[in-house]
């Protein structure tokens, strides 16, 4: 751990903001997020291994006590720094604050009615900077807290992002702030991408009136000189898949990501005229709450080259309306078979009829076949899908305009206790409805241990274990 020369704080020192300023050092990426963070609401720092991601986040917080204190004069305001769990919390934080941070600023200690937190002198307003792990999220309910900073935000699922901002809030202030850092990948690296990194808000459009305040500062390995050299030496000899990630902040490839083979430029097209003659299927996966969605393939009989070429995605739709859409958009065209969920056959006793969610679709004029629903299978005939075949281009093509499917396909994690499988809580709509849309193809035989798929995967994991 490096040691930093702490200066002490004496009557003819400077401004205490200019020498906390001063030890604080930041990086000019540092600045940059500072001045992002004094800016913009919820701000976002990193993208790539050792940016020096955590020591901002620290010392941003306790910047922002002194600033609060100097510019509003209000006194014990609290602030709070989130890890995913304690063990992270310990290694990424508070170890460091012990050292980094000067007693004459202020003590880390543990009251009955705080926790653990960095407690600032009463010279320097009286904040707190409160150190908590997320493990229960819920017990923050009542909360509130001037300033979040979560330390690898994509650690966390949006759920829990919801619940920390439902506390964001202090009396009297009229500014709150939210700051996050992190690497790409994890369970929340696709809202987090489509937040800050691509700014588009598809899958949650209620932050889109939040927009402006949203902001990224990346971050790469380069931009932290206080890292040994050794550090990038280590990470330079990773393949170039695992280095796109961290060392150049690629979002679109990261660690545990499922479908590593993605590839936009090949596995996308501009939608064309599909001929008639070419086989033609969909697939349905059921919600109501939840998205759901419809896939509509057609498969090239010469080459056996299946495209997507639409895609309906939404909440809030009864079975009636469901149907409906899928009607209207499939006019005129004939389907070999379409698939559903097969929980869409689980009977229902409604005021006395006992139906089904097929039932009622079957009502409508959309005749469904139970999908196969073999996780393990179809987990695999999609990867096979998106292999090439003998010509050298992937054998599943998706039109441009099916963004859901674009968008969720290639951010899906792996689960961390069933390793083999997709994290089922990822967005994984459009995804189960393409393992439904490929139910007919035959099985792809269990590959072992040997594919390269696999072989990749244990690698970044081994990796991932040793930089952790
Ligand atoms: N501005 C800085 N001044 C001094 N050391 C720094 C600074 N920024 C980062 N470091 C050091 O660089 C190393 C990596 O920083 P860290 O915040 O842990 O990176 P990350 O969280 O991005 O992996 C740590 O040893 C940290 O103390
Ligand atoms: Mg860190």
């Amino acid at each position: 751990m490096p040691t930093k020369r702490l200066a002490q704080r004496s009557a003819a020192s400077n401004s205490l903001e200019t020498s906390l300023w001063e030890l604080a050092n930041f990086t000019p990426k540092q600045a940059e997020a500072w001045q992002a963070l004094m800016d913009f609401d919820y701000v976002l720092y990193g993208g790539a291994r050792g940016g020096g991601k955590s020591y901002l986040l620290r010392w941003a917080m306790l910047l922002y006590l002194e600033k609060i204190f100097r510019t509003t004069g209000i006194r014990n305001v609290k602030v709070a720094i989130f890890c995913e769990d304690y063990p992270t919390l310990k290694d990424r934080q508070i170890t460091w604050i012990e050292t980094e941070f000067p007693s004459w600023c202020g003590e880390l200690k543990s009251t009955k009615a705080d926790g653990l937190g960095f407690h600032l002198h009463p010279d320097l307003g009286a904040g707190v900077i409160l150190l908590r792990n997320l493990d229960k999220p819920d017990k923050y309910k009542s909360s509130q807290w001037a300033a979040i900073a979560v330390d690898e935000l994509t650690q966390n699922d949006y759920k829990i992002f919801g619940k920390l901002i439902g506390s964001k809030r202090w009396p009297g202030l009229g500014f709150t702030k939210f700051l996050g850092t992190t690497n790409p990948g994890g369970i929340g690296h696709l809202w987090v991408k489509d937040a800050w990194v691509d700014g588009t808000f598809q899958g949650h459009p209620e932050l889109k009136k939040k927009a402006d305040q949203f902001k990224f500062v990346p971050a790469l390995l380069d931009d932290n000189p206080y890292l040994p050299p050794e550090y990038r030496a280590d990470l330079e000899l990773q393949e170039e898949k695992i280095k796109k990630a961290w060392l150049y902040g690629d979002w679109t490839v990261f660690e545990g990501q499922v479908f590593a083979e993605w590839n936009p430029e090949l596995h996308t097209c501009k939608p064309f005229e599909v001929p008639d003659y070419w086989i033609r299927r969909r697939a349905v996966d059921w919600g109501y709450a939840k998205p759901w969605c419809t896939l509509w393939s057609a498969t090239d009989p010469d080459t056996g080259r299946m495209y997507i070429y639409r895609e309906a995605y939404g909440t809030g739709l009864t079975d009636q309306r469901q149907t409906q859409i899928i009607k209207q958009h499939s006019e005129g065209e004939e389907f070999k078979v379409s698939f559903g969920d097969p929980a869409m056959w689980q009977r229902k006793n409604l005021m006395g009829i006992v139906s089904s969610t097929a039932d009622e679709y079957s009502k409508n004029g959309v005749k469904l076949t139970a999908g196969d629903n073999d996780r393990a299978s179809g987990k695999r005939k999609v990867h096979r899908a998106l292999a090439n075949l003998p010509d050298g281009l992937p054998g599943l093509v998706i039109f441009e305009k099916c963004k859901n499917l674009i968008r969720t396909l290639p951010a899906l994690p792996y689960d961390e206790t069933r390793v083999e499988d997709v994290d089922r809580s990822a967005e994984d709509h459009a995804y189960d409805t393409l393992r439904y849309l490929l139910s007919d193809l035959a099985k792809p035989p269990d590959p072992g241990d040997n594919t390269a798929q696999l072989a990749w995967e244990r690698k970044a994991r081994a990796i991932a274990e040793h930089f952790k």
